[in-house]
Order: structure tokens, then sequence, then C-alpha cells
């Protein structure tokens, strides 16, 4: 078989990840390949570090970008701080959550979970009586912003009441970071991870980690060895560690690399508190359209992600077949519901560089057309106005 160069095609991404690339970055990960060893890389290599900490709003001196998408700083996190026996409380109130039991039981230990409805936070509540009830847990693991859902919690409030309890915390903060405040040391949590697809408008495939001092010193003191070689914090701290001499561990994703420095010097240009300022807003311009159609919001106003919407579909309306036409007539993504929201709502993700008015408004004119369509009743016209209206503030 012969094949041609692959030429994908122009899409606007307001799904739930990945986001629009921002072509400062698709124009550093062109640069030329030099070696992963190299001075000038290495130096590089600090620098994102430091980038990385101002993102996280850390000093935590183990703070890096994993080679592997969330997926991978979700596991570095589990295998590194949980050893065969350890009682974990997870915290789940969507797709995340379950996964995050997954990995603990992978690890060998025991998950208490702590459940709450999908669409709803974490109750801070529930998670003290369940750790009353379990003196023994070590860890406590919750998901900051669950894009299966819309929904974010109180990581200041869930990581004050894992302190009381003398637990470390692991903290998924995959679709929060750029978009709405993470705070690690504000917080004191321990273990967080990230992805580099959502609000940080950068490729896939990377995943900014940072631990703290105590997480550190609960590695260093592990009983087992961390069961996955190419996850050792201790072996990958070799390549990516403080001191000057960086011995090889993999080979790092260069490029990819590039592509994420240039990420966080835009993020650094903006500045953090504007880019959450500019996710809140564009989210009620976005909602104000929404509303103006009749389209509701799954999540209450005070657990709303701004930068995640999830928008429950009307009765009457094919959710499907309204997102394959956004698709293939419009070429706009957005996002289905997951496992119990499948097929009752959509995701519309306003992340990164997609976060802005122009996306909102052909966001809101697609939506138009295709509902109306389709036969759902509504002022043609509205929906549009409202995120004028919206914008103009
Ligand atoms: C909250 C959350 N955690 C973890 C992940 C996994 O990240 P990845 O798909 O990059 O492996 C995602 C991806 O969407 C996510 O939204």
């Amino acid at each position: 078989m012969k094949a041609n160069s692959f030429h994908p095609p122009e899409r606007t991404l307001l799904g739930p990840g990945p986001s629009d690339v921002h072509p400062r970055i698709l124009e550093a990960m062109s640069r030329p390949t030099i070696g992963h060893l190299d001075p000038a890389f290495v130096g590089m290599m600090d620098e994102l570090k430091g980038l990385l900490q101002y993102a996280f709003q850390t000093r935590n001196t183990l703070t890096i970008p994993v080679s592997g998408p969330g997926s991978a700083g979700m596991e570095t996190c589990f295998v590194n701080l949980v050893e065969p026996g350890d009682k974990v409380v997870v915290c789940q109130n969507g797709v995340f959550g379950g996964r995050m039991r997954e990995n603990v039981e992978r690890c060998g230990g025991t998950a208490v979970m702590v459940q709450d409805a999908w669409g709803s936070a974490v109750d801070a509540g529930k998670l003290r009586e369940t750790l009353k009830a379990h003196p023994d847990a070590r860890i406590v693991a919750f998901v900051h912003a669950e894009t299966s859902t819309g929904v974010q919690s109180d990581a200041a409030t869930l990581a004050g009441i894992a302190r009381d309890s003398d637990c470390l915390t692991i903290v998924d903060t995959v679709t929060s970071l750029g978009g709405t405040p993470v705070k690690v040391d504000e917080w004191g949590v321990d273990a967080v991870y990230s992805g580099t697809q959502k609000c940080l408008s950068c490729t896939p495939g990377l995943s900014p980690v940072t631990f703290s001092e105590r997480a550190v010193e609960a590695i260093k003191a592990r009983r087992t060895k961390v069961q996955s070689w190419f996850m050792d914090l201790n072996l990958v701290m070799g390549y990516w560690g403080g001191s000057s001499k960086r011995a090889y561990h993999h080979t790092a994703p260069i490029n990819a690399l590039y592509g994420l420095h240039e990420a966080l010097v835009i993020l650094q240009e903006e500045g953090l508190e504007n880019a959450w300022a500019r996710h809140a807003s564009n989210h009620l311009a976005l909602r104000a359209g929404l509303e103006a159609m009749g389209l509701e919001l799954l999540v209450e106003e005070s657990a709303r992600l701004p930068q995640l919407n999830a928008v429950e579909v009307p009765a009457d309306i094919d959710g499907a077949g309204v997102r394959v036409r956004l698709l293939g007539e419009y070429s706009l993504e957005i996002g289905a519901g997951l496992g119990d929201l499948a097929g009752r709502i959509w995701r519309i993700g306003l992340m990164g560089y997609s976060s802005n008015p122009r996306n909102i408004l052909y966001c809101i004119g697609a939506l138009e057309a295709v509902l109306g369509s389709a036969g759902a009743s509504f002022e043609r016209g509205a929906g549009i106005a409202a995120v004028e209206k919206a914008l103009k503030g």
C-alpha cells in the first residue's frame, strides 16, 4: 500500500481536550532536534522546571514533565506513593476517580471509595467521615476538575481534611492547570499531575507533575521497589534532577518538550491570573448564549468548571446526531457524555487557546443552525445576541 503524507482537516476543538494548539507551540516543536543530554537542551529543561513551578504555584523541587500523557502522570503518582497493603481513600464523582481506584488496586493497595453523584462536587463531610472510620488510611486521592462532568471540587478544603488525618494527597489537575487556580503550596497537596493538551494549549503527550518534600520523603522511605521501572522517580530524577550531572534514563521527547516550554512561556506572558480570568469570563459568555437558546447546564453554579461546560441534551434532540453534524458541516468538535452521562450531555470545552470570543460566537452560531434545523424551539439569533452582550460586559 502506498500511503501519502497525512494532512489533518482544520478543526475548531471545543471538546474536553485536546484543545486548539497555539501556532507558536507548533512552530516551536518544528525546531531542530538536538541531543537530550546536549547542554543547550539541559538548560531548556531547567527553565522548563521553573516555568512549571509557576504554573503549579509551587516551590517543589521535584516538578517535572513526565514523558507520557496525563494517564502517565497519574500512574507516576500512584506507583511511587502506594505500596502493597496501603489503604487509600479515593473520592469519585466521575470517570477519572474510577481510574484512581484502578491505580490503587494495581499497586496492591486497598481503595476506600467516597462516592458522589456524577455532576456534583466531592463532599468534604463524607471525606471527613470516611477518614474517621479508616484511621489507618495513608493517602487521599481526588480529581480537582472532573472532565467527565464539568465539576470542580474544593481542593483546599479536601487537602486540609486529608492533612488533619496525616494523609498524603494525590490530586488530578489535568483539566484545571492554567484554566482555574491550582495552588499547590497554598493547598498543601503532595503529588499533583496534569496534562498539556487542555488549558496549556499544547499537544497531548506530556504530563507535568509536582511532588512535595513530604511525598519525596515517603518515596525514599518505601519498603518495596516501585513496580514500574519507567516511572520510578528515584531513577527519573537522575535525568531531570537538580545536579549538573544528568544520566540517561530514557530518550526525552525533545520536540514535545520544546512545545511545552513555549506553552509555559505564553502562559507566563499572559499571567496566570489573567488566564484564569479569561477562562472565567469566556465561560460566562458561552453560558449566556446557551441559556438564551433554552439549554441548561448540568452542574450547579458553585461547582461549575469554566473551561468545561456540561450541557444537558434536550429531551427531543439526538445528541450524537448534533455532534456529527457540527463536525461534518462546521468542522467543530464538541464532546459527548461519558459513563453515567453518556447520551445525556454535551461537553463544550473552552480551554487554553480555544477559549476566545470568536470560538464562542462560532459555537453558538453553529449550534443555532444545527438545533434549529433539528426542530428545537428557540428564538433564532437570541444565542448570538446574548453572547455579544456578555462579551461587552
Ligand atoms: C481529569 C483527567 N484526568 C486524567 C486524564 C487522562 O489524561 P490523558 O488522556 O492525557 O492520558 C484526563 C484526560 O482527559 C482527564 O480529563
